[in-house]
């Protein structure tokens, strides 16, 4: 049973999240294409060369959508601002990508919804990656300038702010292991994005701070890094994973330094005087936001390039996507990130949740106790003493799951995707209960 709100410090707040290109539609509303609808139209990258063209057509449906919202009990809702719907050359704004905001901000208020803002959740505009994307420094002076025109016109009716949702994910997944737009694998490009996509939030907190905005954070992803044995070369393969994923970023934004075991590989390919740019990296912060899902499992590889590592399956129930169901892997997060970089700053878990081959007419059971065993986690790190405020659940709908397309379904509710009919699941109810007040 999914734990009752009530069994949580008074005032933790209770979210769904969404992204932007995930169910908006980027056909609709004058949005530019970005550079995940060029990723999508080249064959190999995205399952059934499935893109983000309709989506869940949020863009007409969102009022429905927040009905979902807040008919679940939820507080909250995070969603985020699509850069090359705002800006579709990626510098000139578009009118109608400021009023659709301006419209889903004022709908989160005649709800009575708390609007957590994530402005950077990838859709970069594809002139912008033209021009060598977060490879190139000019990319986080332009980040700037959309900062703070969506602040301009959104900024006095949101929560809070969270600059960058996943740098790993915008810098190494996507150009080291290339399994996401722009699709490359190259160790250079990797190294400049991974410092880059940081400078891009410094200049962001900067810009923002001008503007007087407060609450003022950036989206983080953890996934625990097991060494497939006790050997030495395994376990430095779990440590330099551990470094590359889970605290390249923290270390940089909350100690101001990258750390050494991911320097090994990286530091001959970052941009020339990165150290320079790591006092506006690591000003303060309001909050962190903790996106968690799973554990890998290392191995050494020896007869490959640095990192030198590879996977090993585990053992442990896994869900649609293949990722283990691991919500120890939370609670140590949250205790660690509190212990060695966080020590006291609000944290939120801003994403957890599970795809399941889900059916409107079958029940995500399944769900219910992925939800119950990562709500626990959470107990247990704010038993731990750990400063956390409140818990997002990914995601409230079916959607574009990047490079899985369609397939793989995360949501709360159901999404047909022919009719686009939405049909709340057995889990939907089930923290419709846990929510409840009285
Ligand atoms: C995270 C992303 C989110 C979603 C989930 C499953 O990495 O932030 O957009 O795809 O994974």
């Amino acid at each position: 049973m999914i734990p009752h709100r009530a069994s949580f410090p008074e005032g933790f707040v209770f979210g769904a999240a969404t992204a932007a290109y995930q169910i908006e539609g980027s056909s609709f509303g004058g949005a530019g294409p970005s550079h995940w609808d060029t990723f999508a139209a080249t064959p190999g990258n995205v399952k059934h060369a499935d893109s983000g063209a309709i989506a869940c057509d949020h863009y007409h449906r969102w009022a429905e959508d927040l009905d979902l919202v807040k008919a679940a009990g939820f507080d909250a809702y995070r969603f985020s601002t699509s850069w090359s719907r705002v800006m579709p050359d990626g510098v000139t704004i578009n009118p109608e990508g400021l009023d659709f905001y301006d419209r889903l901000v004022d709908g989160m208020a005649a709800r009575g919804l708390r609007p957590f803002l994530t402005l950077y959740h990838w859709d970069l505009p594809a002139a912008l990656s033209d021009k060598g994307g977060w490879r190139n420094r000019e990319t986080c002076h332009r980040f700037g300038d959309f900062t703070e025109e969506v602040i301009r016109r959104i900024g006095d009716r949101v929560e809070t702010v969270a600059t960058i949702n996943e740098p790993w994910c915008v810098a190494w997944l996507s150009h080291f292991l290339g399994a996401h737009a722009p699709g490359l694998r190259d160790i250079r490009a990797a190294a400049r994005a991974m410092h880059h996509i940081l400078l891009a939030h410094g200049v962001a907190i900067e810009r923002l701070r001008a503007l007087g905005q407060k609450n003022l954070g950036i989206v983080l992803n953890f996934d625990h890094a097991s060494p497939a044995s006790d050997r030495a070369e395994d376990l430095r393969a779990a440590a330099v994973q551990d470094a590359i994923f889970n605290r390249w970023f923290a270390q940089a934004i909350f100690q101001g330094s990258y750390p050494d075991l991911a320097l090994e590989g990286l530091a001959p390919h970052l941009p020339p005087r990165w150290q320079s740019d790591l006092p506006l990296i690591g000003q303060k912060l309001d909050w962190l936001g903790v996106n968690y899902y799973t554990r890998h499992i290392h191995a050494a590889a020896p007869d490959t390039a640095w990192p030198a590592t590879r996977e090993v399956p585990g053992p442990l129930p896994k869900t649609q996507m293949g990722w283990e169901i691991y919500p120890e892997g939370l609670q140590g997060f949250l205790t660690r990130l509190e212990r060695d970089y966080t020590k006291g700053l609000p944290l939120y878990v801003t994403e957890n949740g599970m795809a399941n081959d889900d059916h409107a007419d079958i029940p995500d059971t399944v769900r219910e106790s992925f939800i119950a065993g990562h709500f626990q986690a959470a107990q247990n790190a704010i038993a731990a003493g750990v400063n956390l405020r409140g818990f997002f659940y990914w995601s409230l709908l079916d959607n574009y799951e990047w490079a899985e397309g369609y397939e793989k379904r995360f949501g709360l509710v159901h999404v047909d995707y022919n009719t686009q009919v939405r049909t709340p699941k057995a889990s939907w109810h089930a923290l419709q209960r846990a929510l409840a007040r009285n």
